[in-house]
């Protein structure tokens, strides 16, 4: 059995090989962190986004969508706290010359002593069967050992960041004996903050020009219009702005493919509320977004959230739902009840009141906001990851499938005529160009029948459609279905109802 770092690289492979994801630049040797999407990724993509804006603006009302510009006015950031306090610790190794993120050199650390608690009662567990009491006492007293170092890594840890220690970051790393995966060495130098911002210039240098900055996060740009959309749009609290564009992040460390890059999507949302209310709207939201990604079909075993208990300064209530990627559960969305500091900060820095007045209330406020925010390539590699199966079938041959969820899937479905012969290319052309003002569908009629499965099953594709005698003879078509292989005939004129429904999203209660 493959371990899941092979397995994360056969992922890697099989994107660039099927035209899912390249490297950016790839004929320059490509750019760190920053990634192309193929003609088949796009299609993935587009769809994640058109799911996700269906779920947020089409099936509430009170939701409405914007699309706010990259460049932003450089005091936004200030006022947002990006400026001063969007910063990741570095540090880097005197031998080996490389950067590091400080935090993820502890929390790695932590994760691993987890990992091998984690293996040991595991092991432990097998053992019950034949029962030893000293091994059990032995294991026991590792395992408790073992869980105090991690308490004491985790409080050091956290009373460091919460008081911006950067040497007691370091002395933590030093004490840990952690070392650099290049050089093997302790030599480390000081720790110090790095803002993730990218910055450049807005206007020829002549008439003076601006430091802007490439947006972080697409959220501000949803804060700053706030009044424009709720009086343009007539909204009433509680409603929601929705927002999905790129966000620019100088990640210090950038790896996991792309599940952490330099230039990526967010799908973001704002829910604006009464004060006080915004713990209900919390809990709501969180359950709504559960919801969401069940309805992919997806097994809950392999999403979790993760609590904050250290709060950012603004926020009174955050989450993370994890999604256990090739290498671990990993942050795929955060839910954040950001209180009124967004909106309240933009007022002070802009000198423009950001208020609504509630004419139930028959009073004026700064709304409460609750915040949906999910990394649309990350939603790609969850949904990527969990798709790859690796299958021997009873024949003993083998095959890759991408179990993509229908709604998903690049293209819905393939039109294969049997044989290139007797006016089959011809009625499976017309079955494409009846389904595909409706569908993405793809026609082929290059190779046997079987290596076509395997091509479709490569890319996901729900649903092979063959054209073959009978089906100039009665107008029936098979129908093979992904996942199953299983096969039923059926009218060719059905196939648009059929297809509309096998392509649904999951009801999830
Ligand atoms: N407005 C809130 C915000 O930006 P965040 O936790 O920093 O919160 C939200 O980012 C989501 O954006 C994350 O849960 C993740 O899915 C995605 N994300 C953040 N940084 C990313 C990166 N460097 N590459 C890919 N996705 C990223």
């Amino acid at each position: 059995m493959a371990n899941n770092e092979e397995v994360f690289k056969k992922i890697i492979s099989h994107a660039k090989e099927y035209g899912f994801i390249f490297p950016s630049s790839e004929i320059y040797d490509g750019l760190a962190a920053v990634y192309d999407y193929g003609q088949l990724g796009v299609e993935l993509k587009n769809n994640i986004k058109q799911y996700w804006w269906k779920s947020m603006v089409q099936y509430h009302e009170n939701i409405v969508g914007i699309d706010s510009a990259i460049f932003m006015h450089p005091k936004i950031w200030k006022a947002s706290g990006h400026v001063d306090a969007f910063n990741d610790p570095l540090i880097d190794n005197k031998d080996s010359k490389k950067r590091y993120r400080a935090d993820v050199l502890i929390e790695d650390h932590i994760a691993k002593t987890e990992d091998k608690i984690r293996k040991e009662v595991e092991k432990a567990a097998k053992r019950f069967e034949n029962f030893d009491e000293a091994m059990f006492r032995s294991t026991n007293a590792r395992v408790l050992e073992n869980q105090a170092k991690i308490d004491d890594i985790t409080k050091r840890y956290s009373e460091a960041m919460n008081a911006n220690d950067l040497e007691a970051v370091r002395q933590l790393i030093l004490d840990l004996g952690i070392v650099c995966p290049i050089s093997g060495t302790r030599n480390w130098t000081e720790v110090r903050q790095f803002n993730l911002m990218f910055a450049t210039q807005m206007g020829s240098v002549a008439e003076g020009s601006d430091t802007i900055y490439l947006r972080p996060e697409t959220a501000q740009g949803i804060f700053v219009n706030f009044l424009n959309v709720q009086k343009s749009g007539r909204m009433k609290i509680p409603f929601g702005i929705a927002q999905i564009g790129k966000a620019f992040r100088n990640e210090i460390v950038a790896r996991q493919f792309i599940f952490r890059m330099r230039e990526f999507e967010q799908m973001e949302m704002q829910f604006f509320v009464r004060p006080g209310e915004e713990l209900k709207w919390f809990e709501y939201w969180k359950d709504t977004r559960r919801k969401w990604h069940l309805s992919l079909g997806i097994p809950e075993k392999k999403y979790r959230f993760h609590d904050h208990e250290k709060l950012a300064h603004y926020a009174n209530a955050a989450t993370d739902i994890e999604f256990e990627f090739p290498f671990g559960f990993k942050e795929l969305e955060g839910i954040h009840s950001r209180t009124n500091f967004d909106l309240s900060r933009h007022s002070e820095f802009s000198g423009k009141k950001l208020q609504y007045f509630d004419p139930e209330l028959n009073e004026s406020y700064t709304p409460y906001v609750i915040e949906t925010s999910i990394g649309l390539d990350r939603t790609f590699l969850a949904i990527f990851s969990y798709a790859y199966h690796e299958e021997t079938l009873e024949d003993g041959s083998s095959r890759v499938v991408m179990k993509i969820p229908a709604i998903l899937a690049p293209y819905k479905a393939a039109v294969l005529p049997l044989v290139k012969k007797d006016g089959l290319p011809e009625k499976a052309q017309e079955i494409v160009d009846m389904l595909k003002f409706d569908y993405m569908v793809q026609y082929d009629e290059k190779d046997a029948i079987g290596r076509r499965y395997r091509r479709q099953d490569a890319i996901g594709t729900p649903f092979c459609i063959t054209v073959d005698n009978q089906t100039l003879a009665d107008g029936t078509v098979t129908v093979r279905e992904r996942d199953t292989m299983q096969q039923e005939r059926i009218l060719a004129d059905n196939l648009n109802a059929y297809l509309h429904g096998k392509i649904q999203p999951l009801k999830v209660e």
